[in-house]
């Protein structure tokens, strides 16, 4: 990795939705290219919170966060960050293709391009039967798999994946968090993954980002993040 450019650099971030409650501080951090880094945690310590500040749709209330190279929020970026949202974001009336076409066309203006992209992300997904359906027909684990194959046809830089495994079953999982892991070693992009499975995520990541309440100072209610390496 040694004399390459990082995919992310966190500085001084604090993050939370108001300044007199901060969630979480986190060290600074660098994400290389080719890296996976889970972030795990109890339930409402702000995992997803972290996710989005990083995807520049929550302000952090101080620091600041690079992604190729660029301050976020940044608009050219777009193409580049690739989100997978634990509530997903789906358009529930239209099709598993046009989902999909959505993060193609985030990704490339060529038509033909897309096209391709979006009929191997659905395979790949093993989506093809449902590629007509639209998403409110499917079940939980089969959303989360179109939200998965929407940011494969993206191919962006970086993904945010906030808890993209759930509800599957073994075999299909596997399957899942082997496409995208080829995805980001073939591609030399990064992954930043929450699990809240903890073991998962140590077999998954080459960091692990742990986020606890860690009660040091009981004037302080901010979290603490460690920062360990597997
Ligand atoms: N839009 C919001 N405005 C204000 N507070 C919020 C908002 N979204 C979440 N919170 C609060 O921020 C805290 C962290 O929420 P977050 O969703 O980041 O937790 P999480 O670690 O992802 O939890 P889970 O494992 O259950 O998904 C919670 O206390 C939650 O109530
Ligand atoms: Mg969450």
């Amino acid at each position: 990795m040694g004399s390459e450019n990082p995919i992310v650099s966190l500085e001084d971030i604090v993050i939370g939705y108001e300044t007199e409650s901060p969630l979480v501080s986190i060290p600074n951090l660098e994400i290389f290219p080719g890296e996976i880094v889970a972030i795990a945690g109890p339930s409402g310590i702000g995992k997803s919170t972290l996710l989005g500040t990083i995807a520049g749709l929550i302000r952090p209330i101080s620091g600041s966060i690079t992604v190729c190279g660029a301050e976020i929020p940044s608009k050219p970026l777009r193409g580049a960050l690739g989100y997978i949202p634990q509530k997903l974001g789906l358009v529930r009336h239209a099709s598993v293709r046009h989902n999909v076409m959505l993060g193609a066309r985030a990704g490339t203006n060529d038509r033909k391009e897309r096209k391709e992209r979006v009929t191997n992300a659905i395979q790949q997904m093993g989506l093809k039967e449902k590629s007509r359906e639209p998403i409110r027909r499917l079940s939980g684990g089969q959303q989360r798999r179109v939200a998965t194959a929407r940011t494969l046809a993206q191919r962006p830089r970086l993904i945010l994946a906030d808890e993209f495994l759930s509800e599957l079953d073994e075999e299909t999982l596997a399957m899942v968090l082997e496409s995208v892991t080829s995805y980001v070693k073939d591609n030399n992009s990064a992954l930043i993954v929450v699990e809240h499975d903890i073991s998962r995520a140590k077999s998954m990541a080459n960091r692990l980002l742990v986020i606890d309440d860690g009660r040091v100072n009981p004037f302080i209610t901010k979290p603490k993040a460690v920062v360990l390496n597997s």
